[in-house]
């Protein structure tokens, strides 16, 4: 049996519910180029590991009752695995991503014809944008957070509000390991967010703290360690095993933390997060 927040503490958008989460297998996994600081393409990557580690997190998903869906590998595309990049998907329609490198510009095309193919309304972007990676939602702010800086282009935000008709927070990323919003920023349930400061510019700081006084706030050794690419569900926080500190803040603010090793996913510079896309419901 799960345990869970009192019901004084935990309305009902706070409730875990069931997920749809999509997941791409890592069976052409490698590193073969660098575009984040992560990644060292002469470090071995053992992808039958990553294979293993990758059906771990899936299988956590599935025992904490959510849906895993799976897109599949294409050979050539070794970044295909960090599967929240492929596109946003809010109120059951799909924006697509534009990648900023070419070495995954294909992975855009693969989401979206199995976006359609699922009979999801897909949205073709104007603007540079990598999907999940830069952009995120919280139901219960009806707020969208969207980051800026290296990888998605700031006009990609408007592009965003326009798409779903939602408000859109823009946050700025300053350091270079930080490249996604979702490696330095997650939110806990429908209001209530982590995230690492030094991640962003001194505006967003000031933002985030404005908006955000109740968050959970990340260091440098939490945030090194993957420790804000999780995905909660309101009350499980699933996170990479190697964030040991973050693992303790979580449990302290009220949720329960769930490990998963996924070392060899971080040499490609991703983790839990990266790895998984959540398809969020019409309204
Ligand atoms: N190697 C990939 C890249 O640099 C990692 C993507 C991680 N994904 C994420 N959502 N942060 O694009």
């Amino acid at each position: 049996m799960v345990k869970r927040r009192s019901s004084a503490e935990a309305p009902a958008i706070r409730e875990p519910g069931r997920r749809t989460y999509l997941m791409c297998r890592p069976a052409y996994y490698a590193v073969e180029y660098a575009i984040n600081p992560w990644m060292d393409t002469s470090t071995p990557v053992d992808a039958a590991r990553a294979c293993a580690q990758w059906e771990t997190l899936a299988d956590v998903y599935t025992d904490l009752g959510h849906e895993v869906l799976r897109i599949e590998p294409e050979p050539g595309l070794p970044d295909m695995v960090y599967a929240a990049n492929g596109a946003f998907v809010v109120d059951g329609i799909a924006y697509g991503a534009r990648f900023r490198h070419p070495q995954r510009t294909p992975e855009a095309d693969a989401h979206e014809k199995w976006h359609r193919a699922a009979g999801r309304t897909f949205v073709e972007p104007e603007h540079t944008n990598e999907g999940e990676g830069d952009f995120t939602y919280l139901p219960g702010r009806e707020l969208i957070l969207a980051g800026w800086g290296f990888r998605t282009d700031a006009r990609a935000h408007a592009e965003a509000a326009d798409v779903f008709g939602r408000q859109v927070v823009s946050l700025r990323l300053v350091d270079p390991r930080y490249y996604h919003l979702d490696t330095a920023l997650a939110p806990l349930d429908g209001e209530r967010i982590a995230y690492y400061p030094d991640a962003f510019s001194p505006g967003s700081r000031l933002l985030l703290e404005r908006l955000f006084p109740d968050a959970v706030i990340a260091d440098a050794d939490d945030a090194a360690a993957f420790g804000l690419n999780f995905v909660s569900d309101g009350t499980h926080v699933v996170v990479n095993a190697e964030a040991t500190g973050m693992v303790r803040k979580l449990r302290d603010a009220g949720y329960e933390p769930v490990p998963v090793d996924l070392s060899e996913l971080k040499k490609g510079g991703g983790s839990v997060k990266c790895c998984t896309a959540e398809l969020r419901p019409q309204r």
